[in-house]
Order: C-alpha cells, then structure tokens, then sequence
C-alpha cells in the first residue's frame, strides 16, 4: 500500500510504498536527508515524526515522537515528517558500475589500497567525503569512502582496513585479482565539506578513517581552497599512520595545512604526540567555538569527540560533522545508536 509522506513547515510531499524506508522514499522522489550507516546505528538520520504511525524494525512508532530513524522506518499509514535537513538531489546521479581492479597495493599490514577503474564514457559524479556501496557475492553491500578527489571521475581509490573474519576485507579482498570486477553504487553520505561556512577547519581521523578526509583534502588543494585545516590522525602505532608521508609533504608545501599525528601505543623511539586523538586537538584548541570540525572512523572516537567537544569546546551542535565505520554489513539487530545525529 501506497503512503503519503508530507514534509512540516516545508512545500514537500512524496510516496513511500510498502516496506519502503522513509530514507529512501525520499531519495526516489528527489529529495536527500542527513544520513550515514544507513543501517539504524549511527543515529544521523534522526528526526521527528509529527503525526502518523511508522514501523522501525519489531517496533511501531506513533507520532508525534522524536526518535524515528528515517533509513529504517517504514510508513503504516499517512505521515507528516521534521526531518533536520532536507534538500533536492538528482536521484539519477546515483549510478550501478561495474568496476575493474585497476591497482592494489598495502601501504601497512592492515591495510589494502584498491584502485578500481570504470568503464570508458562512465563518470561518478560524487562530493569528496561521500562513499560507495560495494556489492559482495552473497549479494550483501560494504561501505567505503572515496579517497581520490571528485576530479579523478574514472575511477575509485578506497583505503580499506582489514577487519578479521570480515567478508569483504578478508575474504574477497584476497581473492581479487588485476581486471576483476566488482559492483559498486555510488555516490551515498551526508559527509563533505560545507564551503559556505568560510570555515576555520579541525580534521580528525583514525586509521582509514583517512580515506574521506584526503578526498576532501585532495579537492581543496585542487581548487586552490585555502582555507585553514588543522589534521588531528590518530593511530595506535606509527603503521596505523599508513600515509603520513603524504600529509607531512602537504604540510611543507601549502601554508594552510597542519599535520598532527598522534599515537596512543607508540613505542621509545616515537617523537610525535601520544594519547586520543580527540583529546590532542582539545589540548591545542579550547576554544572551538569558530571552527568546523569533520570526523571519520572509530565511531568511539567520533562518539567521544562530539561530545567533549561541544562541552568542553564550545563546538556549536551543527558545526560537527562525522561519519563513523560502523559495520556496513547486513547484521540487521536492534543496536544502540553509538552516535548523536550530525550536523
Ligand atoms: C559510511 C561508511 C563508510 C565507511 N568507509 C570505510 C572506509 O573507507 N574504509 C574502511 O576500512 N572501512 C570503512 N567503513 C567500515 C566498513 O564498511 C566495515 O568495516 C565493513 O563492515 C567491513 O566489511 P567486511 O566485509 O570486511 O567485514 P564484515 O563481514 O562486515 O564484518 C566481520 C565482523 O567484523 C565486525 N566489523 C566489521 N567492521 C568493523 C569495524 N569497522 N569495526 C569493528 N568491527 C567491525 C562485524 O561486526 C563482523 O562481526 C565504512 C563504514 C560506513 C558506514
Ligand atoms: S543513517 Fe540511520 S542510523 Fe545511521
């Protein structure tokens, strides 16, 4: 059965069918809403229903009620929705590929770079910062951010961590060879910079939680986008840090980018800073009252980073901006958020 969805305070309305999520009924009819997981876990998509009745998983939910998560929620009867952004997007910008590993190399024991390239005369239209969906044999999907700049339309660079036992980064990964192909859908996230803000930048990182971040780098250095970006990486030990080089040769040419690595297993002969990452960037600024801060990986780093940032730093709610790597595979229980909803 068919549903009207209305959007409050806003001229929008759309269809959701039957055993549709809210999400991506809204993505059909042309329209994006904040989201990352898209897995009922990072809480992103968080947002108000003001009337009507939806089903979240076991759960049925009547409004009005804050606590509906759009990529979950279903429509029972008629609703009207708050989310806390909703903009147009071409739903058509949203492509299937079928990717050829290009190149893959290991920049540290844990970690694979896989270059795919698509087929000549495809582009991805993406923003840096946003991720893909890898189709796996199972017919499950795996996220990964982009890490090449949206400018290298060809193709894809994902930086992946090895997680054990994990179907993709294990499994597959060690079977792929040069020309296979794999099915990707791209582009998805919430995730990418917000050039209005004329933004004094904080970047903080945990492993391949590089991977956006350098996308996002890639591309202001590309467009000549000078604005200030101070990069927090964090690591247990130096390895985790698998392209430091790279960040310390941009720190030397553009007078605009500060790298700050960070380790919280380092061993003696380790010069650099030690501890969280988060708590390296509160050490340096206890003011972040005027700065935007983007944040990717651990989603207990990111969990702990918003929070103490906004108490202890003055971070404005809206000026945090995060996606966590949660798992992106089909484990479909009923979690705990581990994160606030993002700006
Ligand atoms: C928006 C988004 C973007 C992402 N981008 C990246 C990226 O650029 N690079 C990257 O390395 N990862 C990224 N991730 C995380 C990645 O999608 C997951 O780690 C993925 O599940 C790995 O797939 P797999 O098949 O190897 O492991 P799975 O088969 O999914 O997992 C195997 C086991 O490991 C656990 N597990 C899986 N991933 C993690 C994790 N991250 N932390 C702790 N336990 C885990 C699972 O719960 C499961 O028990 C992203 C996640 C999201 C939501
Ligand atoms: S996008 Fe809905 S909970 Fe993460």
């Amino acid at each position: 059965m068919t549903h009207t969805i209305a959007v409050e305070d806003a001229d929008i309305s759309f269809t959701c069918e039957d055993g549709e999520t809210i999400l991506v009924a809204a993505e059909r009819a042309g329209y994006t809403m904040p989201y990352s997981c898209r897995k009922g876990v990072c809480a992103s998509c968080e947002g108000f229903l003001s009337k009507g009745d939806v089903k979240q998983r076991s759960k049925e939910i009547a409004g009005p009620s804050g606590k509906v998560l759009f990529c979950r929620a279903t429509a029972k009867s008629d609703l009207t929705i708050r989310p806390r952004r909703i903009q147009r997007h071409d739903p058509s910008a949203r492509k299937k590929i079928q990717a050829r590993v290009f190149r893959m190399s290991r920049p540290a024991d844990d970690v694979a770079i896989l270059q795919l390239r698509f087929p000549a005369s495809i582009r991805a239209k993406f923003k840096a910062g946003q991720y893909l969906r890898i189709r796996t044999p199972d017919g499950d999907e795996r996220s990964f951010s982009m890490a090449n700049p949206p400018q290298e339309s060809d193709g894809v660079q994902l930086h992946i961590r090895h997680v054990p036992g994990g179907a993709f980064s294990e499994k597959v990964l060690a079977s792929l060879r040069l020309d296979d192909k794999l099915e990707v859908e791209v582009p998805f996230g919430d995730f990418h910079l917000r050039e209005e803000d004329q933004a004094r930048y904080v970047f903080v990182a945990t492993g391949t939680g590089f991977a956006p971040l350098k996308s996002m780098l890639d591309d202001m250095i590309r467009r000549r986008l000078n604005r200030e970006v101070r990069f927090y990486w964090g690591g247990r030990r130096e390895a985790d840090l698998y392209l430091a080089e790279t960040c310390e040769k941009w720190a030397k040419r553009y007078p605009w980018f500060t790298f700050i690595p960070v380790l919280s297993e380092a061993d003696a002969s380790w010069k650099g800073r030690r501890g969280l990452v988060h708590a390296a960037v509160l050490e340096d600024l206890t003011d972040l009252s005027g700065r935007h801060v983007y944040a990717c990986g651990n989603p207990m780093m990111i969990e702990a980073a918003r929070n103490e940032f906004q108490t202890r730093g003055g971070l404005p709610n809206d000026h945090f901006y995060a996606d966590a790597f949660i798992p992106s595979g089909s484990a479909d229980t009923e979690p705990a958020p581990v994160l606030q909803a993002t700006g």
